[in-house]
């Protein structure tokens, strides 16, 4: 076994402020079955969508340190607040590590649309970042691009409510709007979002297109470590660890209830905290 075979197996840190990156979970694990995965849900720190990009970059820097003492072959950030604000900067601070972002569907949704007009639910960091603001200057120049920061939805799911009356009602807002104003497709920029798909669904009905990021996220994970020689090449089933800031106890009901299945969660150690 080369040195090269041996740093391919190891694990891959992945974090989001919370379980909303547990949505692209079942995408990573149909793409890459064999890859471990170390999951931190920085849920003391969430919801960053409020947070300033400063504070967000801190926290990717700190949870990033924490998977190469770890020995993380690599950090999938299934997280556009994270990523609008700190890619850069990992990219800039670890040249080594290759770092997988993720970012809302403004390309195929300005592809779909006929009415000429989008509607992005997303968070305030990721909808007031450069990042983002320059993906549509690029992607979308001649689409109407209706933005609609939804910071309610992120402590939706963060407290397990996925449905009933107090939901479809707080989702339907922006919803409503974004439907009088002609969106004929909509895009899930926030990976917390994909949870409520079933209460935005009731609401718009199954026909409108709502694009998420998880299958290309996966499928971009996959290429940037089959580029590198990085693909785990052993055939046993990949295990996943998980572990938070915030409150262990509560964070593995929450995963339980939101992967259909039990995952022990651990706590972050203080100094990540
Ligand atoms: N899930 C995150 C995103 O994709 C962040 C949500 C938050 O903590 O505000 O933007």
């Amino acid at each position: 076994m080369t040195a090269m075979d041996s740093f391919s197996s190891n694990p891959i840190g992945v974090y989001d402020s919370g379980v909303g990156g547990l949505s692209v979970l079942a995408a990573i694990r149909s793409l890459l079955p064999h890859e471990d995965l170390i999951y931190v849900a920085d849920s003391g720190h969430m919801p960053y969508g409020q947070k300033s990009p400063e504070y967000v970059k801190e926290r990717a820097l700190k949870i990033t340190d924490y998977f190469l003492n770890q020995n993380a072959k690599a950090v999938a950030i299934p997280c556009n607040t994270a990523t609008a604000a700190a890619i850069k900067a990992l990219r800039e601070r670890y040249p080594q590590t290759p770092f997988i972002g993720i970012e809302p569907a403004i390309k195929p949704a300005a592809r779909m649309t006929k009415s000429g007009v989008i509607g992005v639910l997303a968070t305030t960091g990721t909808l007031l970042s450069q990042t983002f603001n320059e993906l549509v200057k690029r992607e979308a120049p001649n689409t109407k691009v209706l933005l609609k920061p939804c910071p309610g939805w992120v402590d939706l799911v963060e407290s397990g409510k996925l449905s009933g009356p107090e939901v479809e009602e707080i989702v339907s807002e922006p919803l409503a709007d974004l439907l009088k104003n002609d969106a004929d497709v909509l895009v899930l920029g926030c990976t917390h979002f994909p949870f409520l798909l079933g209460a935005i669904r009731n609401f718009v009905g199954g026909e409108l297109p709502v694009l998420e990021t998880g299958l290309p996220f996966a499928r971009q994970l996959h290429f940037q470590l089959d580029k590198r020689d990085l693909l785990n090449q052993g055939t046993a089933k990949g295990y996943f660890k998980m572990l938070t800031s915030g409150d262990p106890v509560w964070v593995q009901a929450l995963t339980g209830d939101l992967l259909k299945s039990a995952v022990a969660v651990q706590k972050l150690p203080a100094a990540v905290c």
